[in-house]
């Protein structure tokens, strides 16, 4: 069993502004793709819609999208009610990409953090990361800061939950 969730964010926890992700560095997409892979893949509603035509449903991965409308229809995904009935259908073995209510949702469940630190600070952001308690999770690798073909500084995080007990 695991659950994985996979964000990049800025240097203040910032992943989004007006439903999209307010950089570019093409390092990370490729992260992303390694990362997740053939497997499944939770996402809520808005970060769904907020995928390039291209990349809907995220090839090769079973793509499930949380709604609480009834009847919304996710061409090549499936859609679930609830993050519970989401986990449910993948066996619990999933990759949560977003965006900021489903990681919120989702972060009692994850055994793993895999974050990309961007080193911008996005003006007028309006989704953001869950704060990363310490006491609960280690940062067990901490990736160089690299810089992305794009000019950006960008390194790699990865968190191990540490606390099990208040999962
Ligand atoms: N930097 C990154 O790594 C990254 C990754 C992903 C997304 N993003 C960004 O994040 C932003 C989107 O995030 P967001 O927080 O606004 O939206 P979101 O989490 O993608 O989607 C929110 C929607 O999910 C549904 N939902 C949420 N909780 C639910 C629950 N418990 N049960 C059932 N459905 C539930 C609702 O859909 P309904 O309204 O249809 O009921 C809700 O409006 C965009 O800017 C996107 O580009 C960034």
């Amino acid at each position: 069993m695991s659950i994985v969730l996979v964000w990049a964010q800025d240097r203040v926890g910032a992943i989004g502004r007006a439903g999209t992700i307010p950089w570019s560095v093409p390092e990370d997409m490729a992260r992303f793709k390694e990362l997740t892979g053939t497997g499944a893949v939770i996402m809520g509603r808005k970060t769904w819609e907020s995928l390039p035509a291209r990349f809907r449903p995220l090839p090769q991965r079973r793509n499930i999208v949380l709604t609480r409308a009834a009847g919304y229809w996710a061409e090549g995904a499936e859609v679930a009610a609830g993050l519970e009935a989401a986990l449910e259908l993948t066996g619990r073995v999933a990759a949560v990409i977003g965006g900021s209510e489903i990681y919120t949702a989702a972060l009692e469940h994850a055994d793993e953090l895999r974050v990309t630190e961007i080193d911008v600070l996005v003006d007028a952001a309006d989704a953001f990361a869950p704060p990363i308690d310490l006491d609960r999770w280690e940062a067990h690798q901490v990736g160089q800061w690299q810089y992305s073909r794009t000019g950006t500084l960008y390194r790699f995080v990865d968190y191990r939950r540490i606390d099990y007990r208040n999962r």
